[in-house]
């Protein structure tokens, strides 16, 4: 089977039921993307799934063959961070950081999407994501900045472009 994850073709061995979380983790060595609840709760696997945040660990990766993927190692890295990675070390929003991975490219599609987000946006947009160290506070100013200062935000849909931005969150 063929998958394509961060703009790259990749042959995998897998049975088409297999959780593409663990194919991109465990065959193709991307391992930003984590695994927590592992029954589409808690947002810490998500990825782009053509342009949509999409929780890995249930998605079959049979059900993705020929749509483009994109983790957290395709939206930036230390060399050059996405603004989105930029505004969340301005804001200082990890702390465990386990979920941070998942939170980023939920904040990151919403944006690609909507230079204006309202609060009920970015709620809506969100809500997939917990955060056990309670961070949604700094989330939420750090998705503002991102659409205050109209940032060029990565595009998911077109692996090698840029885009949009924008603005909030739950529980403080
Ligand atoms: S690990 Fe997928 S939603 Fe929690
Ligand atoms: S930063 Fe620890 S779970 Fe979100």
């Amino acid at each position: 089977m063929e998958i394509t994850v961060n703009g790259k073709v990749h042959t995998i061995e897998a049975e088409s039921d297999t959780p593409l979380l663990w194919v991109v983790r465990e065959q193709l060595g991307l391992t930003g993307t984590k695994f927590g609840c592992g029954i589409a709760q808690c947002g810490a696997c998500m990825m782009h799934v053509n342009g949509k945040p999409m929780k890995t660990c249930v998605l079959p990766v049979g059900a993705v063959a020929g749509a483009e993927i994109t983790t957290i190692e395709g939206i930036g890295g230390q060399d050059e961070l996405h603004p989105v990675q930029q505004a969340w070390i301005d804001a200082q929003v990890p702390q465990c950081g386990y979920c941070q991975s998942g939170q980023i490219m939920s904040a990151v599609a919403l944006l690609a999407t909507n230079d204006d987000p309202s609060d009920d946006d970015i709620n809506r947009a969100m809500s997939g994501n917990v955060c056990r160290c309670g961070m949604y506070g700094r989330i939420r100013t750090a998705i503002k900045r991102v659409a205050e200062n109209q940032v060029a935000i990565y595009d998911p849909k077109a692996n090698d472009t840029q885009s949009s931005n924008a603005g909030e969150m739950k529980n403080g």
